[in-house]
């Protein structure tokens, strides 16, 4: 299920036309489904109920208060990097004891606030880290829950900058280097050894870099659980999500075309590589998903300002910019464009670039793009941006963050107030 759909011409997020959030609340503005948000989050827990697991969601995809209560409601746990995001859950009802605390640099301070509130276990990714983590929690009279990291140098086939599982990358400890660790880690006076842990990238759309790492992992995690008596391996996030064609109906004219056939990973599909690979461990299987949950839930609304025609290229002139949504920028990221008017099957389409205010020529969100003709003052939304959207947003160019919008069914909630200019100089001097 998808909450975006047009409804007698008007795109809707679920019962609540987009054009009337955009006009009451402005733009450059966020609006989640939270219908979506569960859904997709009940389809997951349900695919994976053959393995006694716990669905940790990667609160870096948005971590809105809002998205995070919705999701601790549904029993969900959570995949933190930071200090900042387990007191996001705290604050938003989530439960520290179902939150794993993953990332490369955890500093001193953050490592006694997760001790503090009780986490279920550290996701180690170096051996200082390990030295640093037994230190902390000796000096608090504690043991530390700990799973490790493994690097298990698998190709992800997945864009390089999010790309997490190959021995280049800065994550986890090397495969052949973790028996080793293990047995030091056992003998550190604060450590507990909980679990073990892998993650090999994001936006992974077949099964295979899924099957091809649990099936090298699973021989080291029998190994270091009998050893060890491992109750936990948490086999990360990565589940991809469609970016092209993911409206759920209206076929305008300019929707077919080349390149709008992406066949995703389903979850059943994901859910049975997963389920086989690990059948009859004897263990609790965490899961990370985090664009999985949120991508597809949420959208960027944007007015078009103004339309520049040289002799090249038509460029659509919007208000949102890079600083908003920075993924095309980053990652080459494809993001559906969809006017909230539904264009008449008889709009002439041409190619146009989709661009923001940003001074950088990175600052497009579809370059010679088949669209259909927008003028000043009209709207649209840059859809799948639920997820790494306003979580990755800046201020950069001095411009306020947008407001957030949560809907569910027929209403609407604003969950985080658009940035004023004083909000924006606010701590300077
Ligand atoms: N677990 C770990 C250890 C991770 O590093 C990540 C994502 C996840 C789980 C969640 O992955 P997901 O299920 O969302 O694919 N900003 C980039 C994505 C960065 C992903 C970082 N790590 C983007 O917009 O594509």
């Amino acid at each position: 299920m998808h909450g975006f759909h047009y409804l007698d011409g008007s795109l809707h997020c679920e019962d609540m036309p987009l054009e009337n959030l955009a006009r009451e609340h402005g733009t450059p503005l966020y609006v989640y489904s939270a219908g979506t948000v569960r859904d997709h989050f009940r389809r997951l827990d349900a695919a994976l109920a053959p393995l006694d697991h716990l669905v940790c969601y990667a609160v870096k995809a948005n971590s809105n208060l809002s998205i995070l209560s919705l999701l601790a409601g549904e029993g969900a746990g959570f995949d933190i990097v930071s200090a900042g995001e387990l007191f996001r859950v705290i604050q938003a009802g989530g439960d520290p004891a179902k939150c794993t605390f993953a990332g490369v640099g955890k500093t001193g301070e953050e490592i006694r606030f997760a001790l503090e509130r009780g986490i279920l276990a550290f996701n180690v990714e170096s051996e200082p880290e390990l030295d640093r983590i037994s230190r902390v929690a000796v000096s608090m009279g504690l043991q530390a829950p700990v799973c490790v990291r493994v690097n298990p140098d698998v190709e992800a086939g997945t864009h390089k900058y999010i790309s997490t599982g190959k021995s280049e990358n800065k994550f986890g400890i090397a495969f052949d280097q973790i028996p080793e660790v293990y047995a030091r880690a056992a003998a550190l006076p604060g450590i507990r050894l909980r679990g073990i842990q892998t993650h090999i990238g994001s936006q992974i759309t077949s099964a295979k870099p899924f099957a091809e790492a649990l099936a090298k992992m699973r021989p080291l995690v029998e190994t270091l659980r009998d050893r060890h008596g491992l109750e936990i391996f948490s086999v990360g996030g990565g589940l991809g999500i469609v970016y092209r064609s993911s409206l759920a109906s209206g076929n305008p004219a300019w929707w077919a075309g080349p390149g709008r056939d992406e066949h995703p990973l389903t979850v059943a599909a994901y859910a049975q590589t997963v389920t086989s690979a690990l059948d009859g461990l004897g263990m609790k299987i965490l899961f990370e998903p985090g664009r999985f949950l949120v991508g597809n839930a949420g959208v960027l609304l944007s007015r078009v300002e103004y339309v520049k025609r040289s002799a090249t290229k038509t460029f659509v002139i919007c208000n949102a910019g890079m600083n908003d949504l920075i993924r095309p920028a980053l990652y080459e990221g494809w993001h559906e464009i969809a006017p909230l008017r539904e264009p008449a099957s008889s709009a002439n389409i041409a190619p146009a670039d989709v661009v923001g205010p940003v001074c950088e020529s990175g600052d497009f969100f579809a370059q010679d793009r088949p669209m259909p003709p927008m003028e000043s003052g009209d709207h649209f939304a840059i859809l799948s941006a639920g997820a790494y959207g306003f979580a990755m947003a800046s201020t950069y160019n001095s411009r306020p963050l947008p407001a957030e919008i949560l809907v569910e069914g027929g209403s609407a909630k604003v969950v985080r107030n658009r940035q004023t200019l004083e909000d924006l100089i606010a701590g300077e001097c």
